[in-house]
């Protein structure tokens, strides 16, 4: 395959066939490696081969900045970490597909079938995306960032946009990365440079970036247009294919993640011998929001939501929070002043197996703080994204 230079970790679950590489690893794997995940087992959505960037290249990598900026400039990547303020950050990402699987079991939609492990979480190393536009300066009706990737692709290059009024926030984080956990990016994570969207869908976080272009209308790149939408649950695969309009419409374009989470342990298949087991299962797994906005519960049904019970939420992020501003691999890790929660948090609760033993299935759902709670029903969209029902897994008794 294009990309056969690349080792890969064997634990990674391939989810398509051969070429292009998507793979997430198998959850509990994924969850027990801990709040931070390791680029080995961090998931990986490609749409094409992995652009080949030797290490000798990278100082002299080049990406510009063009489109309606006062000051347009190509900057290698050897004065971007000389002439910037460097910061590290935590950042969840996910890819909108993350519960395809669910969605496709209900009517095949027009993605592969990710299983709930398409989210990780790294710390990220690099500039913030507002300190390279304040530089160029912007022009008068400048409203969009568009990026492109190096990544050559049947449709073009790949790429995106975001507003820009997001994209000169602090608040929201928006960075050049070229770091994860302090090692330098790997080839299937964007090496050398990458985008970083904090609380939208991976989808935005453009990889191995090569352009900034600052517009007035979102981004015109296939991509944009034709992936990471959520059509209306109307429009069928044959529609989709034949009228062009339903992909023309920006307001069906997702930006912000929806509140969602999973169980990790339990997993489904997982076999619990009653006979001589400890009185209660811990029950765990992951919960994340959009936006930045903060998970402020996370509740479990043994009785198909007739009644729930609340879980302990632990915020990892906080522990980064309240440290204060320190120097971590190159870059200054400040969040005192950014209230936003970019990264997900880990809950657990405790279930007698008596209860468990009882129950059909056992369901998971979170909240964030402005109430978006995760739905009952499955939204269904031709694209199978945002997928974010209560999580369920079935209990079956075996005597
Ligand atoms: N950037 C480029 N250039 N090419 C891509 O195929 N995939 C996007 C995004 N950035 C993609 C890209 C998608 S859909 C996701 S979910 C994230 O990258 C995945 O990032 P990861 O592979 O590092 O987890």
């Amino acid at each position: 395959t294009p990309d056969g230079w690349l080792p890969r970790d064997s634990r990674l679950i391939r989810l398509t066939g051969a070429h292009p590489f998507n793979s997430e690893a198998p959850l509990t794997a994924l969850y027990d490696e801990g709040w931070l995940t390791s680029p080995e087992l961090f998931y990986v959505r490609n749409h094409g081969p992995v652009p080949q960037v030797n290490d000798e290249d990278i100082p002299d990598w080049e990406f510009t900045v063009e489109g309606l900026v006062e000051r347009p400039v190509t900057i290698k990547f050897k004065d971007l970490v000389r002439e910037y303020d460097q910061v590290t950050c935590p950042v969840t990402l996910v890819c909108a597909g993350n519960r395809r699987k669910e969605q496709n079991v209900v009517r095949k939609t027009k993605g592969f079938s990710w299983g709930a492990a398409g989210v990780s979480n790294a710390l990220w190393t690099g500039v913030m995306m507002h300190e390279i536009l304040k530089k160029t300066g912007l022009k008068r009706g400048a409203r969009y960032v568009c990026m492109e990737g190096a990544d050559k692709l049947p449709n073009g290059y790949y790429g995106t946009s975001v507003k820009l009024n997001w994209a000169m926030d602090p608040n929201r984080g928006m960075m050049l990365a070229y770091k994860m956990n302090g090692e330098m990016l790997t080839p299937d994570h964007g090496k050398p440079l990458r985008a970083i969207i904090p609380g939208q869908i991976g989808g935005r976080s453009v990889k191995w970036l090569k352009k900034l272009i600052v517009t007035d209308k979102p981004s015109d790149n296939w991509y944009h247009i034709y992936d990471n939408r959520v059509l209306p649950t109307t429009v069928s695969p044959e529609e989709s294919a034949n009228d062009k309009n339903w992909w023309m419409d920006e307001r069906y374009a997702i930006y912000d993640l929806s509140t969602n989470s999973a169980m990790a342990h339990p997993v489904h298949e997982e076999q619990l011998c009653i006979v001589g087991a400890p009185k209660n299962y811990r029950v765990k797994g992951y919960a994340y929001g959009g936006g930045g906005r903060r998970i402020t519960r996370v509740e479990v049904t043994l009785d198909k939501g007739k009644s729930w019970r609340l879980a302990n939420v632990d915020y990892a992020e906080d522990r980064y929070r309240e440290a204060g501003p320190v120097d971590l691999y190159g870059g200054r890790l400040d969040m005192e002043w950014r209230e936003s929660c970019f990264s997900w948090a880990f809950w657990n609760i405790d279930i007698s197996v008596d209860d468990l033993k009882d129950a059909k299935d056992i369901m998971c759902r979170a909240m964030d703080e402005s109430m978006n709670v995760q739905p009952r029903d499955m939204y269904w969209s031709v694209l199978g994204m945002m997928n974010n029902p209560w999580y369920r897994i079935a209990i079956h008794r075996e005597n």
